[in-house]
């Protein structure tokens, strides 16, 4: 088994290496607010294709451009709607990607062949400082998916990374550790490609906050989405995905032997393996993918989740808990 490098101290010094790192064609793992990305340089052609190798993802799924400052997007994109300079002034660095027309410096590997690319600018200092390190080194982006096999729970942790993925790098590629990532569920996806935009797959970044930064109505907003028939490939909106090796369950009560999540005002029933206990919404999304690891770790087989009910990221928890219960 190859050993990548495990960077546990991310210091100014370490981030110039791992910049150099990315730019000499090889891999890096790095923190985000949302979950931890394995990153290429999004110019590179063989590095990317190494990402898809790495996570055992179809080809044709695009990947986010991450950029250290939203100064730089217009490298990357075009047809820039006002709107979407809103959504960028209010939420970035931020978890919360944005999909525009791509310009020729996004390429078919990148983008999937489709005519769009994701950006997004992370609000992690790692993350920063080491998109700022690439960029000081002349690099322009870095392409980076959760960093997971492909269809699995997204990491959100560094040691999470390790498992799912140090069989399949090289002695070259690093994880950068930043500690456990905050939000804990993958960036809110909005397309920005028509009149107004619309949410492809839900966050942090929620309906209401898309409202309040645009000022176009949330039943507006809601009508939207629900027009336009989902044209766009998005790996995180297939029916099964984000899913841990245990079955998991929904609206179940939890019987002796299953592990169980729920908001921490919920009892644990007897025999029952509690997982997680978190006392907000936030905190839910934060410790839920970590809690499913958890499971498999312990080699349980069934987890009973009680969702969170109500707006907000709740709606983000929902959404990964109805296509984990599917199954891999
Ligand atoms: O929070 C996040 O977004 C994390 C961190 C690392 O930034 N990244 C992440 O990447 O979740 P990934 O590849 O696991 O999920 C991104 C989703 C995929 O489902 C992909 O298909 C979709 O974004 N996507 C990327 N570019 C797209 C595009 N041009 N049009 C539509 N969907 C796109
Ligand atoms: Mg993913």
């Amino acid at each position: 088994m190859s050993q990548s490098q495990f960077v546990s101290k991310c210091t100014t010094d370490a981030l110039q290496l791992a910049a150099t790192t990315l730019l000499h064609g090889n891999l890096v793992a790095f923190p985000t607010e949302t979950v931890y990305g394995l990153g290429a340089d999004a110019l590179n052609k063989q590095a990317v294709a190494r990402i898809y190798e790495t996570k055992g993802r179809p080809s044709d799924h695009p990947l986010i451009v991450h950029l250290h400052s939203m100064q730089v997007m217009g490298q990357w994109v075009e047809d820039v709607p006002e709107y979407a300079i809103a959504l960028a002034r209010d939420f970035w660095p931020g978890p919360m990607t944005l999909i525009f027309k791509r310009s020729t410096l996004a390429q078919d590997f990148i983008t999937g062949g489709q005519d769009t690319v994701g950006i997004r600018v992370p609000n992690h200092v790692v993350a920063l400082a080491l998109l700022e390190a690439f960029h000081t080194l002349g690099g322009r982006g870095i392409a980076a998916p959760s960093a997971n096999r492909f269809g699995h729970v997204s990491p959100t942790t560094a040691q999470a990374v390790s498992d799912e993925l140090s069989e399949y790098l090289r002695p070259e590629d690093q994880i950068l550790d930043g500690g456990p990532c905050t939000v804990g569920v993958e960036s809110t996806i909005i397309d920005c490609t028509g009149q107004v935009p619309r949410i492809l797959r839900p966050g942090a970044i929620t309906l209401a906050m898309i409202s309040g930064s645009t000022g176009i109505d949330e039943q507006e907003l809601s009508n939207a989405q629900k027009a336009q028939a989902q044209a766009i490939r998005v790996s995180g909106s297939l029916e099964k995905h984000y899913a841990p090796m245990a079955k998991v369950l929904l609206c179940e009560t939890p019987l002796p032997g299953q592990g169980f999540v729920a908001h921490a005002k919920i009892q644990t029933p007897e025999g029952v393996i509690r997982l997680a206990s978190p006392s907000s919404d936030e905190e839910f999304a934060q410790v839920l993918y970590s809690a499913l690891r958890d499971a498999d770790a312990k080699g349980i087989a069934e987890v009973v989740i009680i969702q969170p009910i109500g707006v907000g990221i709740a709606v983000a928890i929902r959404d990964r808990l109805r296509r984990a219960a599917n199954g891999r």
